[in-house]
């Protein structure tokens, strides 16, 4: 098919400059400035950190991208035709490079008319959004900058639509902010719209760990490089080489943590803020939770949220899932 008309991609940024430091800020003080100290995932993804987790992803240890992938293969036909879906919404977009598969079957099937990439890290999406337009003339791309702790409410309306959490990205909120998320999502559905949600499923936790903490020290670079964000963007003095990457899986809660743990006491100030912490031998930051599911515990959380499980996929192996649900009411 000859490109006909260029493409041209739009571009929402709900979340420019400013306000991304302003979200920055309040995380690092409300997360920093109290006990247990954490940060929240959302600010490992400045350009580095986008490059970083890109290199995670092909990493041995690393199988949910794979995992994930080989579903969106083997099973993207099945997907479109149970969407039916003209509008794509991808919230936590990154690159979209997996999604190129869905897209493809998507458009296979002939409805396909928009896909919206939405994520908090501009420089990424406005590539990957290009890329896309360049790949597949007649698609509208329509991205949105934005956070969807936050912006939910900024998702394009019209269409049917499939909304979609990739990779696993929904397990970074822990089980009430993914009820509200989903609650929010689902009270926004027309009747028709579906849910497509990656899960990386509950396993050996010596997989689980390597997974996040691998020889090469990839994703200890990842994590630390919040730090080296919090450095730059708000003037603080992080000395990198006193944190210590930990990944460990936490069985009542059925999640992977990841930390930065102090070694030895130490005093670290976040000049824009004007706030100094201490920080005792030990001591942890805790940056992110990746929690870890069982199909049936999903099909519960997406039904209390007023979700019909549609189906669900997995890989060879049963690594990962694949759920679609829809809004009931046609
Ligand atoms: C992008 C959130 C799905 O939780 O597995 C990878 C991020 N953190 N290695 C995940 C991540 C450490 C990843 N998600």
């Amino acid at each position: 098919m000859p490109p006909t008309h260029p493409t041209e991609v739009t571009l929402d940024v709900h979340l420019g400059p400013d306000e991304l430091m302003a979200g920055m800020r309040h995380d690092a003080l409300h997360g920093l400035g109290s006990r247990p100290r954490e940060l929240p995932p959302t600010w490992f993804y400045d350009n580095v950190g986008c490059r970083l987790f890109d290199a995670i992803t092909e990493l041995e240890e690393y199988y949910p991208t794979r995992a994930e992938r080989s579903i969106l293969i083997d099973y993207g036909d099945q997907i479109a035709k149970a969407s039916q879906a003209d509008t794509f919404i991808e919230l936590g977009s990154g690159t979209s490079d997996k999604t190129r598969h869905l897209l493809d079957a998507m458009l296979q099937l002939g409805q396909l008319e928009r896909y919206v990439p939405f994520d908090v890290a501009e420089p990424t999406l406005r590539q990957a959004a290009d890329q896309l337009v360049g790949e597949y003339p007649g698609l509208t791309v329509h991205g949105v900058v934005g956070d969807f702790r936050h912006h939910l409410h900024l998702l394009p309306a019209g269409g049917r639509r499939m909304l979609a959490v990739l990779g696993g990205t929904i397990g970074n909120l822990p089980p009430e902010d993914r009820a509200v998320m989903l609650a929010t999502l689902s009270a926004q559905m027309a009747p028709g719209d579906t849910l497509l949600i990656g899960t990386d499923l509950v396993k050996d936790p010596a997989r689980l760990v390597l997974a996040y903490d691998d020889h090469a020290g990839v994703t200890a670079a990842f994590n630390r490089n919040v730090l080296v964000r919090l450095n730059r963007e708000l003037g603080a003095n992080f000395d990198l080489a006193r944190f210590e990457h930990v990944a460990l899986f936490d069985p009542d809660n059925e999640w992977i943590e990841m930390r930065l743990r102090s070694v030895g006491d130490q005093q670290v100030s976040v000049g824009d803020l004007g706030l100094t912490i201490d920080l005792l031998d030990g001591e942890t930051i805790r940056t992110e939770i990746s929690a870890k599911f069982r199909p049936e515990g999903w099909q519960a959380e997406s039904e209390a949220a007023g979700l019909e499980l549609v189906s669900q996929w997995f890989d060879p192996a049963g690594d990962f899932c694949l759920s679609l649900s829809a809004k009931p009411g046609v």
